[in-house]
């Protein structure tokens, strides 16, 4: 079992894994999902010790990795690492590859880690190539070398940092079919992964992270069917966000015409679409809110789904509940929001810092 407590991992002033705690059962097969930089590696580099947390605790079966003196020999026994870039050893051939830690770490005989190593490559379908050396192999070939290697040091516990990412498509199938197949075999694995099929479909648990930590978790289906939080919505169904919070009277308002502009673009939103985003950011944001709030917070973001090519704008204001939609019934401004929406409503929200929220589909 791992238990983590409070887990921190500061890079110079940046909290990248900030105040984490969770507890991982023995067997447990745990994909872990989220956007770039939200510090999914650094978390499963931690349960290593391949980065030292800046403070927090992470026990493994009762005993505290994390303490001063504790002996990391014994961390890298117990817990294995696949990393996305192989790092195999390009002088040594693969057998050696997967003989070599054996010898080096548990200090086994190397007939022993001779005999492990043709068991384990068989295993993953490599041992035709026991004696080539890896750049005559398959980037999905190197991969299955490197898993081969970390099963040979027998860890309880295995982190794949996403183990397919660096792969030729071609190759991913191979590779995710080798590691599902080691799902059965008791071991906990962490799977840090951007292939959201996959995360999916791998294990009983899912971690969505995001604000540097666990996010929202739960078994897989429930994440990707029935999020209970927004963002985790917009990760899973892929949902393309562009955010503004507003937070005073002098916003930069032509910045944000800019940013709409280029984040269309980017997305392929065709013009007429595009057009509408502005209106409704402009009508919303300045014709109705900054009229009628007196602390100007809003958070407007549009939300683009490739999936179906449709555009949600979600409109954030108030600490006190206040439809606006009600109370502005004739204004100029809400006539041109019904007239660009094809579905508009109000609710009252309890995200952090507002009362109110709007949603309303682009037409
Ligand atoms: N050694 C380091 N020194 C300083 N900053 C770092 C270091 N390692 C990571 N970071 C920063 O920490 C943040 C989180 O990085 P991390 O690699 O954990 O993210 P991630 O969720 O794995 O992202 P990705 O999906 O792109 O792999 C990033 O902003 C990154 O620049
Ligand atoms: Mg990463």
């Amino acid at each position: 079992m791992i238990e983590i407590k409070n887990l921190v991992k500061i890079y110079r002033v940046n909290p990248i894994v900030n105040d984490l705690s969770v507890t991982i059962n023995d067997g447990d097969i745990i994909s872990i999902i989220g956007p770039s930089g939200c510090g999914k590696s650094t978390f499963i580099k931690c349960i290593n010790m391949l980065e030292r947390p800046t403070s927090g605790q992470i026990f493994i079966d009762g005993e505290e990795i994390t303490a001063a003196g504790y002996d990391l020999l014994k961390v890298s026994r117990k817990v294995g690492m696949v990393f996305q870039s192989f790092n195999l050893f390009e002088n040594m051939t693969v057998i050696e590859n997967v003989m070599n830690p054996q010898v080096d770490i548990l200090k086994t005989s190397r007939q022993q880690a001779y005999d492990k190593a043709v068991k384990l490559l068989k295993r993953v379908n490599l041992f035709q190539k026991a004696f080539s050396y890896p750049d005559q192999l398959s980037g999905g070939q190197k991969q299955r070398v490197a898993i081969a290697r970390t099963l040979a040091m027998d860890p309880e516990i295995i982190l794949f940092d996403e183990p397919v990412s660096a792969l030729d498509p071609a190759m991913v199938g191979e590779v995710k079919a080798v590691i599902k197949d080691l799902t059965h075999t008791g071991k906990t694995m962490l799977i840090v992964t951007h292939d959201m099929d996959f995360a999916r479909s791998i294990g009983n648990r899912l971690f969505y992270m995001d604000e540097g930590t666990i996010y929202e978790e739960g078994d897989p289906e429930t994440v990707f069917n029935f999020p209970k939080k927004e963002k985790t919505r917009r990760f899973v169904n892929g949902l393309k966000v562009l955010e503004f919070k507003i937070d005073d009277s002098d916003y930069d308002f032509y910045g944000a015409y800019a940013s709409i502009d280029e984040y269309c673009r980017r997305n392929h939103i065709d013009y007429r679409k595009s057009f509408h985003i502005h209106s409704a950011f402009e009508e919303l944001c300045q014709g109705i809110l900054l009229e009628k709030l007196n602390d100007y917070r809003v958070c407007f973001s549009v939300i683009y789904s490739q999936k179906d090519d449709s555009v949600e704008i979600s409109v954030l204001y108030g600490d006190e509940p206040c439809n606006i939609l009600e109370e502005n019934q004739s204004s100029l401004p809400l006539k041109i929001i019904k007239g660009i929406s094809s579905s508009l409503r109000y609710e009252k929200t309890d995200e952090k810092g507002y009362a109110n929220r709007i949603l309303m589909e682009i037409r």
